[in-house]
């Protein structure tokens, strides 16, 4: 095909990007680049250039990109079926297949998926039938949400509130009187250094048992938390936080949704973070890694608690008045069910599990000791290199210096994509799973140079 040459100013013109400078890219200040073709964990723009994907998309292409047996699936099923519904009791066999599949690979007691289209509609959905749920009960009080600063739950209006980031907040009137937050499982950020890890976690869960008793726990629905803290900075909890939450919400009848849009099917070397972590869960959120982006695709996998009454409510109330256009859309699901077989066939969960520590280990080898790292950390194909202005007193640098913007631009102009996190100086690693360790010895590699490039 020949370049169109018009294409850049078509975008500027044209084209509202999400999570951009609106007014600097529509005046050509800020960067665009135009991605045409990918296979791997490496992508190429059409100037062709080709870049290490270290970040998977957005922390989604899990098996990598271009995979044949995920595009014949999409493919095959677009010839036979491109869409149908999935109301009244309609489906496909690929979406029938798919909510097996999942339900055959999710914690105990989960009973039913419900397919949405992204992260953000699927806890959506969560909420929604969480009041349904306790409305059901006869407690139409008990509706209120706690999720974490820095948790990363969409940017939806309800699901906008649930996410602890001031970015998804300001101007937009949220977060919603509904949605309260609670104390992030940051033990690097804790305000006193002198604390243990262990008293941390005490923290974490006597702030949260604070917050209900402030409230009054017959107003508080559920507890909505990532197994590890993803968009907020890539931060798994330290040990025993689960443990000691789930203490808290079960006392005062609260239900848990794990949000595994990032971790769930394998990011953390087990097929869900609730898995890594024990987490029992009463809701599941999944999307990115159930069809590794290949097409639009989320779920809510539903506890046999909240789905027991569920029931109840449609007995009582008739149909639940509850549903997208395009729910199990035959496409997501064909790809999904392709997405979750490549992953078994080709090890891929093991690989995150393996690779990940391997890149985590040499991150923290290379940097751990530079006078600017404050903390190296990771789990599975998750990690993160935060930058500090003083290791000792863990002080901050002034954001104005956009000290990590600064070091991934400098890492992507070798040609590698990690991703400055929203909220610090915080550089974010989620390569595909396939990533091989030559590969992560080239991340860690042009990481440094990147840190001194910066100037860091
Ligand atoms: C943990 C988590 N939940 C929900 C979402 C929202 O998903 P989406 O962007 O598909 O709406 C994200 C997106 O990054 C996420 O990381």
């Amino acid at each position: 095909m020949l370049k169109n040459d018009q294409l850049d100013q078509w975008d500027r013109e044209n084209f509202f990007h999400p999570s951009t400078h609106l007014a600097q890219h529509a005046r050509g200040e800020s960067p665009s680049r135009v991605i045409k073709t990918a296979s791997g964990v490496h992508i190429e723009d059409r100037d062709g250039n080709r870049l290490l994907d270290a970040f998977a998309g957005l922390y989604c292409v899990n098996v990598g990109y271009g995979r044949q047996e995920i595009t014949e699936a999409i493919a095959d099923q677009a010839r036979e079926l491109a869409y149908y519904h999935s109301y009244v009791g309609h489906g496909t066999e690929a979406s029938i297949t798919l909510s097996k599949m999942i339900l055959d690979r999710a914690p105990a007691n989960m009973s039913k998926v419900y397919f949405g289209l992204g992260g953000s509609d699927a806890n959506e959905t969560n909420v929604k039938l969480i009041w349904y749920y306790n409305n059901i009960l006869g407690r139409p009080e008990k509706k209120k949400i706690i999720s974490r600063w820095r948790g990363y739950h969409g940017s939806g209006l309800v699901t906008g509130s649930l996410t602890g980031l001031e970015v998804f907040h300001k101007k937009f009137d949220l977060p919603l009187t509904q949605v309260l937050h609670t104390e992030a499982p940051y033990y690097y950020r804790r305000k006193d250094l002198d604390q243990s890890e262990e008293a941390f976690v005490a923290h974490c869960a006597s702030e949260l048992e604070a917050l209900i008793e402030r409230e009054g726990a017959d107003t508080i629905a559920a507890f909505i938390g990532e197994p590890v803290l993803g968009t907020g900075g890539i931060v798994p909890p330290p040990a025993g936080y689960w443990q000691a939450i789930q203490k808290v919400l079960r006392k005062h009848d609260i239900l848990l949704v794990a949000d595994e849009v990032v971790t769930g099917f394998g990011r953390l070397g087990t097929m869900f973070g609730s898995d890594h972590y024990g987490i029992e869960a009463d809701i599941i959120t999944i999307a990115k890694g159930l069809t590794s982006a290949y097409a639009p695709l989320s779920g809510s996998i539903i506890g046999d608690k909240v789905w027991k009454v569920l029931e109840q409510g449609t007995d009582e109330n008739g149909p639940i008045g509850h549903g997208w256009t395009y729910s199990a859309h035959p496409i997501g699901a064909a790809a999904g069910v392709a997405n979750l077989r490549l992953l078994d066939d080709l090890k891929l969960i093991e690989n995150a599990g393996k690779t990940g520590a391997y890149l985590s280990k040499s991150l923290r080898e290379a940097l751990g000791e530079h006078p600017n790292v404050g903390e190296v950390r990771g789990e599975g194909m998750l990690a993160a290199v935060e930058f500090v202005k003083d290791r000792d007193t863990h002080e901050f640098f002034d954001p104005a210096l956009k000290v990590g913007p600064r070091v991934s631009a400098a890492l992507l102009a070798q040609g590698v994509i990690a991703r400055a996190m929203p909220q610090g100086d915080i550089l974010g690693f989620a390569p595909p799973f396939c990533l091989t360790r030559d590969e992560a010895d080239e991340i860690v590699a042009k990481t440094v140079r990147a840190v001194a490039d910066a100037g860091i």
